[in-house]
């Protein structure tokens, strides 16, 4: 029966956008017993073949576990105690594990973990429906309902509550009003080319390399892929970069140890993404919450993107879940305001660390001395080394 036949579908929460956020939104309510359908714009192989970040905070792992969709990143993860930052050539290591309490985190694809949210809630015959076009939002300082078309039909959700999770570009945070909403950007001046290659990494640990001629990144998806980037103008065209060169650029900034060490092959993949530092303010207006990208944007070198989606799901999904337990709504009042706690402490570090590490083009000589002097200080320093350390691991919820 065609669905304008059966009516309108109805949901307790409306879920905006199939990246991590929705997904793991979807999955933990519903091992609650609260029921939501997922509405994502693009196919299943296209968000699946999307490449991201992959270094998971100890809290976030935690959280997959207990989602129940933690057994492949477990088995094919690796987790990591440590990372080096290299200056003049030289690297530093910081020892998350000995500065912290123990804490280490866990090199994932961002990648196999949305295969595999999407594996558990297809597998589970869970609502997640795929090409939907034209999401629009409605009433939602009301009764709210989303209305979208695929396959040439238009369909329509009415729901309790809608989570925004469509990422940056998406529609829901379009949704809150312009008078209510604060927005906080910073765009820098250049940006990151990636390349994704099969060959062994060139250290157990990541690197990330401040150099005079730029930024540079050594990280991995695994014992046989590596993943390394370099800082670029945002003007740049891949075509300039022939594998070659770009591996001759990595050995240059990286400096003479991993230089040594670095297996070159073909890029399976490179890519051009700018930087940027943005906060939505507030997280929540009406009955729409946004979540992850569609409410900030971090730059990656902290690598605190999926993170903060998994961080706003926690305090998401526990409001909601009180909600329906007992019609308690303290936590959904105290959702954006929790939320943004900690997305504003992982907006500083992100900014710092591009700061620490980056060359930007405008900065006069003695601001390339200031970030050496306090690498150097980080380096003499356990207090310094244990800051970037706790923040790396992920701070508490
Ligand atoms: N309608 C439905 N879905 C949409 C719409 C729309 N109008 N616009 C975007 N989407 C979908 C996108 O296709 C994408 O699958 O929403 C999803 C948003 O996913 P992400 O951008 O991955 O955002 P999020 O789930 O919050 O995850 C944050 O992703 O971008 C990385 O670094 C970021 O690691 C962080 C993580
Ligand atoms: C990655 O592996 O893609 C990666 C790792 C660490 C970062 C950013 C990206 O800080």
């Amino acid at each position: 029966m065609p669905d304008e036949e059966r009516g309108p579908m109805r949901t307790q929460v409306a879920i905006i956008g199939g990246g991590p956020s929705g997904l793991l939104l979807s999955q933990i309510l519903h091992q609650a017993g609260v029921d939501s359908v997922v509405l994502e714009r693009r196919s299943r192989e296209h968000v699946e073949s999307r490449i991201r970040a992959g270094v998971l905070e100890q809290v976030s792992v935690d959280m997959l576990d207990r989602a129940g969709v933690g057994a492949r990143m477990h088995a094919e993860g690796l987790e990591h105690d440590g990372f080096s930052i290299v200056y003049d050539g030289v690297p530093m290591r910081i020892d998350m594990r000995s500065l912290t309490d123990g804490a280490h985190v866990m090199v994932y694809g961002q990648t196999e973990l949305t295969r595999d949210l999407n594996d558990t809630i297809v597998g589970r015959g869970g609502n997640l429906i795929f090409e939907a076009e034209d999401v629009a939002l409605h009433d939602i300082e009301g009764r709210p309902y989303v209305i979208w078309r695929k396959d040439g039909a238009e369909h329509r959700l009415d729901c309790d509550f809608i989570a925004g999770c469509d990422g940056y570009h998406g529609a829901s945070r379009a949704s809150i009003p312009a008078a209510v909403r604060r927005e906080y950007e910073k765009v820098y001046p250049f940006g990151w080319l990636g390349v994704l290659a099969d060959v062994p990494p060139c250290d157990e640990e990541l690197i990330y390399s401040n150099h005079a001629r730029g930024f540079a990144l050594a990280s991995m998806r695994s014992q046989t892929r590596s993943r390394y980037y370099i800082q670029c103008p945002l003007d740049e065209h891949l075509e300039d970069w022939p594998d070659e060169k770009l591996w001759d650029e990595l050995a240059i900034r990286l400096g003479p140890q991993a230089a040594a060490r670095m297996t070159r092959g073909p890029a399976l993949e490179k890519s051009i993404a700018p930087l940027r530092s943005f906060v939505a303010e507030p997280m929540r207006h009406g009955r729409l919450f946004l979540a992850g990208d569609a409410a900030h944007i971090v730059p990656p070198t902290g690598a605190k993107g999926l993170n903060l989606a998994a961080s706003d799901i926690h305090y998401l999904s526990e409001g909601l879940i009180a909600y329906y337990r007992s019609g308690a709504t303290g936590g959904l009042d105290s959702y954006s305001g929790k939320a943004l706690a900690r997305v504003w402490k992982a907006e500083r570090f992100s900014w710092y660390l591009t700061g620490l590490t980056h060359r930007f083009p405008d900065a006069a000589p003695i601001e390339r001395k200031l970030q050496i002097a306090e690498l150097d200080y980080i380096r003499c320093s356990s207090a310094a080394q244990r800051a970037v350390a706790e923040n790396y691991v992920g701070l508490p919820l």
